[in-house]
């Protein structure tokens, strides 16, 4: 499974690539708003520690201004992949961008059909929002499958990013139903690495080192 950093702070991100456990970031509005920062500015200094797979939305509705921003985001770096919203504009933006072999990332997916649709617009990425669905007790895990499920059905080379990720759990599950990639909150991210007993482990062994070397 790929794992892309969910996030817009370089720190966050400066930390996460030095371990040598991301594939690709992701941002949005709302994760560039918290930066405090500017798109181009963040999608920059990103270009500049990750070596691919750096998702930065357009804001535009119509498919004419997404085409526009995109080939302006995509002069920062060709690490850079449009992130588009699910609608109609969108996938015609998608299409175009697809002929210029500009990768996408098509956004807020809530369901299995708007997956299929923007795989066959030719969406180098899908991403349902699995945290979202949670929120309002739909079980998002089921789109995962479905998605999955008719990805292979048909042979689909569109990945799914499985996003709005809140937990290890979602990334445990979504990893157990294949999905290509997830996008984790560096907090997220970081809670992966710990478990109880590892750290108990750990405190014994040195223990019994210590007591060994007397
Ligand atoms: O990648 C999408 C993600 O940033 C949304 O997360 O927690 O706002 O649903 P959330």
């Amino acid at each position: 499974m790929k794992i892309f950093l969910d996030t817009a702070i370089v720190d966050e991100i400066k930390e996460a690539w030095d371990l040598g456990i991301i594939d690709g970031v992701t941002t949005n509005p709302s994760l560039i708003l918290r930066s405090g920062r500017k798109l181009e500015d963040v999608l920059k200094e990103i270009s500049d520690i990750v070596d691919d797979c750096i998702s930065g939305e357009v804001i535009s509705t119509d498919h004419e201004g997404m085409v526009r921003e995109a080939r302006e985001l995509m002069k920062i770096s060709p690490k850079i992949v449009i992130k588009v919203p699910m609608t109609k504009e969108g996938l015609k933006a998608v299409r175009i961008l697809s002929k210029e072999n500009i990768r996408t990332n098509v956004t807020l997916i809530f369901s299995a059909n708007q997956a299929l649709l923007a795989a066959k617009a030719g969406a180098t990425y899908v991403s349902p929002f699995l945290g979202r669905l949670d929120d309002i007790s739909q079980e998002s895990l089921i789109l995962i499958e479905d998605i999955k499920e008719i990805f292979d059905n048909y042979g689909f080379t569109t990945e799914i990013i499985c996003a709005s990720i809140r937990s290890p759990l979602h990334v445990l599950n979504c990893a157990k139903l294949g999905a290509d990639i997830a996008t984790v909150p560096y907090k997220t991210l970081m809670q992966m690495f710990d478990h109880p007993l590892t750290d108990v482990g750990i405190k014994r062994f040195l223990q019994d080192y210590d007591k060994s070397q007397k």
